[in-house]
């Protein structure tokens, strides 16, 4: 293991950041569901559209690795994925901590096309080429907007110096998540980690939050400043209505546990009170989009938890709008998979079962990527082979 001096300068106690990432009740149903497929989705939209995909070989950068959880959704899509199993997978993680680099040597010791390094990505310089920039768990919000700026600037360098056709995907916290409405206007804040499984204290962890315009206007400047022509840009939504803290409620304590009530929906030994999962959510000032985006998004929600309340004897009253067309079969969906069972039990599991699919389903296609769910990736895609 590479332990720079800076990383041990900049290293804040991780011990227990360490253990909360490895510890199994991290991964709820809500993140081995919801969250890891549509993480494996943005992945496989860069690597698709990167060109790379032509090549036998293709080397991945992992900015912020923590214990390796980006290689091990990597490895599922190479693993599963058809366009991608072909290919052959070197990866490499940077962490700024020591304990997290360490651990993840540990854990993968044995694959040879895995190593992690001890990097502080405010000052790294890489030389070596890679396909994909990736990053995920927000590892870039640690950084002021100049230090991401600077951060991005270094990776396009490395880029344009190797004439690289490939993406950079940066993942950071939206800015206008409901977890967080209290603090929507502003963009760099206290976020202490009190989340972690070992609990104790939390340290004060500052972490900027990002909107779609606020993001794309820095990856752009990073590209310009090294003169390397952007092909498009992406940007996606993860987890609008399940981040982490709408299970905690630290930042919005008003705010319905609804990451707790999908995981309780996924749960057959559980029995859910539907009517707690209707939107209610209190505003903030917010700019006018993305208020138009909750009031269109909360009413979808809204309608279809009232559809499987009805089916199930149950009243919920809400405003009658126009569902998406990707969900519109939701009701029909129902009645035609409750007419198989008699037995009034075994309905509910599979109603609850069927609303956390089409809630899920609506989640993932009609996020906008404006920074309103727990996580945003802007993904950028950059041509330097004629440079
Ligand atoms: C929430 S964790 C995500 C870890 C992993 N990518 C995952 O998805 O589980 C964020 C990671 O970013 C790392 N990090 C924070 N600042 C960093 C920096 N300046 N350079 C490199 N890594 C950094 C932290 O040590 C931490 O492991």
């Amino acid at each position: 293991m590479k332990v720079t001096s800076e990383c041990i300068k900049n290293n804040y106690d991780k011990s227990n950041a360490v253990e909360h990432y490895l510890s199994k009740y991290r991964r709820d149903s809500v993140k081995i569901e919801w969250e890891e497929p549509f993480s494996c989705s943005v992945f496989k939209q860069a690597i698709r559209l990167s060109n790379k995909i032509k090549k036998d070989k293709l080397k991945v950068l992992d900015v912020g690795s923590g214990t390796g959880d980006g290689y091990v959704l990597l490895s599922k899509l190479f693993k599963e994925d058809k366009e991608i199993s072909n290919y052959q997978l070197d990866y490499f993680g940077v962490d700024i901590s020591p304990q997290m680099v360490e651990t993840a040597n540990d854990l993968y010791a044995d694959e040879s096309n895995v190593r992690f390094e001890c990097e502080d990505i405010r000052n790294s310089s890489f030389t070596e080429s890679f396909d994909i920039y990736l990053s995920c768990g927000v590892p870039y919000s640690h950084l002021t907007n100049d230090e991401l700026y600077k951060a991005l600037k270094m990776i396009v360098t490395n880029i344009r110096k190797h004439h690289s056709r490939c993406a950079v995907v940066v993942d950071v916290l939206g800015r206008y998540s409901i977890e967080w409405t209290p603090k929507w206007n502003e963009s760099r804040w206290d976020y202490a980690m009190s989340f972690f499984e070992s609990e104790g204290h939390a340290e004060p962890t500052w972490m900027s939050f990002y909107s779609h315009n606020d993001l794309q206007n820095i990856m752009q400047k990073a590209a310009d400043a090294v003169g390397c022509p952007v092909e498009k840009f992406e940007f996606f939504d993860r987890s609008i209505m399940v981040g982490r803290h709408t299970s905690t409620g630290q930042f919005n304590p008003k705010l319905p546990r609804y990451r707790n009530l999908i995981n309780s929906l996924l749960d057959p030994s559980q029995e859910t009170e539907l009517s707690k999962l209707i939107f209610q959510v209190e505003f903030t000032s917010a700019p006018k989009h993305i208020l138009e985006f909750f009031e269109k998004f909360s009413g979808w929600w809204n309608l279809l938890v009232s559809q499987a309340a009805e089916i199930l004897d149950e009243s919920i009253q809400v405003k009658f709008v126009e569902l998406p067309q990707e969900v519109q079969g939701f009701k029909a969906a129902l009645k035609t998979e409750l007419q198989q069972f008699s037995d009034k039990r075994l309905d509910r599991q599979k109603v609850e079962f069927m609303l956390a699919q089409v809630l899920r389903q609506l989640e993932e296609t009609q996020q906008p990527g404006y920074g309103v769910g727990h996580d945003l990736f802007g993904v950028m895609w950059l041509d330097a082979t004629e440079l």
